[in-house]
């Protein structure tokens, strides 16, 4: 498959059908950019907010160009679709830069299995139980992981015994933390502090899908550690989170940068080793491979640390927490690119 002499072409895939199409955009020009070009041929494939995946010329356009998100947005949109089934001829690994829905969900890793193509990062089960939020709690539980406690929500559950959900989620205290559990970005989230606001919280949860995590909130500093490897992961210096907002929604995310990225994050070396370890455990629990990052709370209170959730395809911006984190462990950003290629050969081999 792959010829000594030749760059091997690496198939940088981006935009994608869901709510974090344009940090995707942003996420792949910045590896299109530190992807080194003696080792690599960057094959551009870009797939729209529709779903079509535009023709390369028109995807390598979207990541030269730096305007803005409208830009980058408008400049594939209406394309022709392109045969996904090309990634087998012409390439020798994908990279998947997508996030959500489509993207990060195991969706496009199954289309790389049948295609019996190496790709970078976890696999479709692997990411389909990481996009689940309540499918990882409960694997966590099962493991011995502390994930805060929680009730499951379904459209059905909520009509049909409706007063006895609302008591087992206000049972949990206040406040609660409303999530429809298959999505990012913080869409559809919403915090409870007052017991009248649940239904609403629930509703609008629901209005993003068929399953709701209502959660324990804890008040917690958020602490992120980057994970790599395949059968031996490596665990990075932990970072933080500080939210600018009640807590990291999607304002603070994309739209006014008020939040702080602290890396490394400001903790003792007990908590942060312990963060790391419980970072491997997750990572390994959930059966990762390549990459993820693990995203924890650590209780202000009691000092404990909790399992938020994992990203199986972190932000890959010049300034995301992933990258910066492996920067800060030893690895800077297009070494941690090179890795990650290795890293989808060696499983695939
Ligand atoms: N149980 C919780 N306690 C406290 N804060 C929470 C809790 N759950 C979520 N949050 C806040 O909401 C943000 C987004 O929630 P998260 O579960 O990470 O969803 P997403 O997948 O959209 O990032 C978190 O970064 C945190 O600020
Ligand atoms: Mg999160």
């Amino acid at each position: 498959m792959v010829a000594s002499n030749h760059r091997l072409r690496v198939a940088l895939i981006f935009g994608g059908r869901s709510g974090e199409h344009d940090v995707s955009v942003v996420s792949a020009r910045s590896v299109a950019g530190a992807l080194d070009r003696q080792r690599y041929e960057v094959v551009s494939m870009a797939i729209d907010r529709d779903g079509r995946w535009a023709d390369p010329g028109t995807a390598a356009r979207v990541l030269a160009e730096s305007g803005d998100r409208t830009d980058q947005v408008l400049a594939f949109e209406g394309r022709s679709k392109l045969d996904p089934r090309i990634l087998e001829e012409t390439v020798d690994v994908a990279f998947p830069i997508l996030h959500g829905p489509f993207g990060e969900d195991g969706t496009i890793q199954g289309l790389f299995e049948m295609l019996d193509l190496p790709y970078v990062g976890c696999d479709p089960t692997a990411s389909a139980v990481c996009m689940d939020k309540a499918l990882t709690k409960r694997l966590l539980v099962e493991a011995g992981l502390k994930t805060p406690a929680w009730v499951e929500v379904n459209r059905r559950s909520w009509s049909d015994t409706h007063d006895d959900v609302r008591a087992r989620c206000l049972d949990l205290g206040l406040p609660l933390f409303v999530k429809p559990a298959r999505l990012g970005s913080s869409v559809g989230i919403s915090r409870v502090a007052d017991s009248t606001a649940l239904g609403d919280a629930i509703e609008e949860a629901l209005s993003h899908g068929e399953n709701v995590v209502v959660e324990r909130g804890v008040d917690a500093r958020e602490i992120e550690v980057a994970v790599l490897g395949n059968q031996l992961p490596r665990a990075s210096v932990p970072g933080e989170v500080v939210p600018g907002h009640e807590f990291y929604d999607y304002e603070d995310k994309y739209l006014d940068n008020t939040c702080d990225l602290l890396a490394p994050a400001p903790l003792e070396s007990d908590e942060a080793s312990a963060a790391r370890h419980i970072a491997l455990d997750v990572y390994s629990t959930l059966g990762c491979a390549g990459m993820a990052r693990v995203d924890l709370f650590l209780e202000r209170n009691s000092g404990d640390f909790w399992v938020n959730e994992v990203n199986t395809i972190p932000g890959f911006t010049s300034i995301s927490m992933y990258p910066k984190l492996w920067q800060l462990t030893g690895l800077p950003y297009s070494e941690l690119l090179d890795e990650l290629v290795r890293l989808a050969l060696e499983r695939h081999r």
